[in-house]
């Protein structure tokens, strides 16, 4: 490949894919979530989070997959600091991707990072094309975790790496009054699972050195500053920017997942494993 970057297979979409299903994160989506965690971030903890998570990696000159991408903050911060040969944000959403692949162009990064659009499904790369899988906050959409890291695990070059964030249950049972609650107001297709099925998943997959990180206790006290900010002084410019109605609608979602922070029936999680060299 010329331009560094695995070839996506004929189910990438990079043009208007069957727009049947009105985007989870539009254009509004997109403009609350940055006003709250920053241009390009549509998850918490900014720049000092995702160090966190690829802690133990060395990107330099790797090929790397963002799965969720979002609108590209965390893809382009990792091109910009992290070295790599090439990295590939993936996403499911146009609005994202085309946000994502403009800002790649204004930041001087289109040489090293790209956006692609595919259907939600198997991820639409060749296999043991990567050497580093990342995602934050993204494969919570994907319920079936088993076909997820088997997915996953393919796209892996032997001895490559996968590192995430995401977020999980405490347990696999039917969820409490209070997390029913929180989803209905996310109103999001959240497919949740407890540490211990991405652990299961994963070793079905082949992964090793499987290993999971609960930042519960983190995202607890972050989320009720955010609350805290959404309710002061974040309050009439982000509602200048999407409405009074959005920001009350997030209000009330953030005030319900503050319950479930509470509880630890919310728990995002760093989640790393290894496919073994071959
Ligand atoms: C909470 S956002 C996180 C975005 C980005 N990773 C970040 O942290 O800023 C979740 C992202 O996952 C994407 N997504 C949803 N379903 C997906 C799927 N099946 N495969 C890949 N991405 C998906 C959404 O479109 C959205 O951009």
């Amino acid at each position: 490949m010329t331009d560094g970057h695995p070839d996506p297979t004929s189910q990438a979409h990079s043009g208007p894919l069957a727009d049947a299903v009105a985007p989870e994160y539009d254009d509004t989506a997109i403009r609350f979530l940055e006003a709250l965690w920053g241009e390009g971030f549509l998850s918490p903890g900014g720049p000092e989070e995702v160090r966190r998570v690829v802690a133990d990696l060395d990107f330099t000159g790797r090929h790397v997959l963002d799965i969720g991408c979002g609108s590209g903050g965390i893809t382009l911060f990792l091109a910009r600091e992290y070295g790599p040969a090439a990295i590939t944000g993936f996403d499911v959403e146009q609005p994202v991707v085309d946000l994502a692949t403009r800002r790649a162009a204004e930041q001087g990064l289109d040489a090293i990072a790209r956006f692609v659009r595919g259907a939600p499904g198997p991820l639409p790369f060749a296999d043991q094309s990567f050497d580093i899988v990342f995602s934050k906050d993204a494969l919570i959409h994907v319920a079936d975790k088993e076909a997820l890291f088997a997915d996953i695990f393919r796209v892996l070059k032997p001895g490559g790496r996968f590192a995430a964030s995401d977020w999980l249950t405490s347990h696999d049972g039917a969820p409490s009054d209070a997390m029913r609650t929180y989803l209905a107001a996310e109103g999001l297709s959240f497919g949740m699972a407890s540490a211990a099925r991405y652990e299961a998943a994963m070793a079905q997959a082949g992964f090793t050195d499987i290993r999971t990180v609960n930042r519960n206790a983190w995202y607890r006290d972050v989320a009720r500053g955010e609350l805290d900010r959404l309710k002061g002084p974040l309050y009439a410019p982000v509602a200048e920017a999407v409405g009074a109605a959005y920001v009350e609608k997030n209000i009330k979602t953030w005030s319900a997942m503050q319950v479930v922070l509470d509880s630890g029936e919310h728990c995002p999680t760093h989640v790393f494993g290894t496919r073994p060299a071959a």
